[in-house]
């Protein structure tokens, strides 16, 4: 049972499954929402299975409350009238994103930064497309509040999550151990000014060609742990779709 009226979402684009079943669309949720989007973190989390549950770390329904009270935003994806994802921007503001994003944040100004984070798709809605066009919608919104810096940060175990990223234009810059010690974190970044989204919303950017010659297979997360224990730090998407370490991580100065 829920106690807050929920407010109707505002729209903010619109896909079709690729399985061509439906139509679903992207809106910007506010604070009333906390208790759908709570019940429905807990449902995807239990879905997981045991070997992906450390990809979405544990969380209190206060942290929901928490993240609209610090400014973040919540797009969920609708089919009919069901929510069956969900995706989180963080605004850099208050403790909890520079508790999660230490090495980022030094020296830098906050207000130039958008934090992505906390995807979560139904089971029965992957491999959709709901996933990029969350992500899309995202930069859309850091885009018009004048963002410079998109940063997510991604289980190396989630190689699902590091696709879409690095499909979508974020490169890697920096993997720190995970707090539980039994993982690595990844960095990435786009910058929110140039590229497609400068230059119209869907415009589709090639990878650079060049990848592929010093890329390193990275296609599970044992070769990625593998290859950063050789030194390699960037994360990259080749022609052909598929997921490698570079030698370097592209600059990104802060
Ligand atoms: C992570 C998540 C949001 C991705 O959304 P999705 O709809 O499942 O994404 P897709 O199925 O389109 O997968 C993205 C890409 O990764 C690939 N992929 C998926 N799982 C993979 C795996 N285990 N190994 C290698 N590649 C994988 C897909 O083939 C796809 O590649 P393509 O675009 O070249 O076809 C979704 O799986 C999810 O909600 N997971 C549970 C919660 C979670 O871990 N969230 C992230 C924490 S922030």
């Amino acid at each position: 049972m829920h106690g807050a009226v929920l407010q109707k979402p505002e729209v903010l684009s619109q896909g079709t499954l690729k399985d061509g079943s439906a139509v679903f669309t992207v809106c910007q949720l506010d604070g009333s929402w906390v208790d759908v989007l709570y019940d429905h973190y807990l449902k995807v989390r239990t879905d997981l299975p045991a070997k992906d549950k450390m990809c979405l770390r544990e969380r209190n329904r206060a942290s929901f409350e928490d993240h609209f009270k610090k400014g973040g935003i919540v797009v969920g994806a609708f089919v009919e009238d069901r929510m069956v994802a969900q995706a989180a921007l963080f605004e850099p503001v208050g403790d909890v994103v520079p508790q999660c994003y230490p090495s980022v944040l030094k020296g830098s100004d906050l207000n130039s930064y958008a934090f992505f984070q906390t995807t979560m798709i139904d089971q029965e809605y992957r491999g959709q497309g709901i996933v990029q066009a969350m992500l899309q919608a995202r930069l859309a919104f850091a885009f018009e509040h004048k963002r410079e810096h998109a940063i997510a940060q991604v289980d190396i175990r989630n190689v699902a999550s590091l696709k879409v990223l690095v499909a979508e234009g974020f490169s890697a810059f920096s993997m720190d151990p995970h707090p539980n010690g039994d993982s690595y974190i990844i960095a990435l970044h786009k910058d929110v000014r140039s590229g497609r989204l400068a230059r119209g919303f869907n415009r589709k950017i090639k990878p650079k060609p060049e990848i592929e010659r010093y890329g390193q297979d990275a296609s599970d997360a044992g070769m990625l742990q593998k290859r950063f224990n050789e030194g390699y730090r960037g994360v990259a998407l080749t022609p052909s779709g598929r997921l490698v370490f570079s030698a370097k991580p592209r600059p990104f100065r802060y």
